[in-house]
């Protein structure tokens, strides 16, 4: 069997993002996969944009990136103890694109923040938002990594056991689901 498609949905477009260092990480220990980083960077959304010219290109490219799929895994940061914007606004974009796009998609989410809750509460209305979109959430234990600045090494690595501890559980869990 071939190996299974792994994307990494980053809600930082940061280049030296936290998020993107611990979606990094996920994928190292999911295993075998193909990988593939999603890109947020789409306008934001205007209903009279759809209406005049549909849906952006690069908006349909991660909506077959996720349809695609065999699992997703999303990692991003709370801003002002809330869902990011680029984040938000990529699902609502995804949200316009016609068919189940994420429907019963094996999708973990976690977070990295520089503050002392790892980014929860963003995290649960994260959650809330990907509701309507129907992924196949993994329950368990949330992985929220707080102090972000202090446990990464400077090549992007983990550093805290207790994380890479979560980490590895919630990928093992992602991967038996895929198996
Ligand atoms: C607009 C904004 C709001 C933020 N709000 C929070 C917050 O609510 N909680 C928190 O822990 N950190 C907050 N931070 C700090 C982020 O945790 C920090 O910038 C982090 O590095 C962002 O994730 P990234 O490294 O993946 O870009 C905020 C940062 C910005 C720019």
């Amino acid at each position: 069997m071939s190996d299974p498609t792994l994307l990494t949905i980053s809600g930082s477009l940061r280049r030296n993002s936290y998020n993107r260092m611990l979606l990094k990480e996920a994928a190292a220990a999911f295993g075998p996969a193909r990988v593939i980083e999603a890109d947020l960077r789409f306008p934001l959304y205007d209903a009279d944009q759809e209406e005049a010219e549909g849906v952006p290109g690069e908006v349909s490219v991660l909506a077959e990136q996720i349809r695609t799929a065999d699992a997703v895994v999303i990692s991003s940061p709370e801003y002002n103890k809330g869902i990011s914007g680029v984040m938000k606004n990529a699902l609502d974009w995804v949200s316009r694109v016609k068919g189940p796009v994420f429907k019963d998609k094996p999708t973990v989410v976690m977070s990295a923040n520089a503050g002392r809750t790892g980014g929860e509460t963003g995290q649960f209305m994260l959650l809330s938002c990907l509701v309507p979109l129907q992924p196949m959430v993994l329950p368990g234990p949330l992985l929220c990594v707080a102090g972000a600045g202090d446990e990464f090494d400077e090549a992007g690595a983990l550093t805290n056991e207790r994380y890479r501890n979560v980490l590895a559980k919630r990928m093992e869990a992602l991967r038996a689901l895929v198996a």
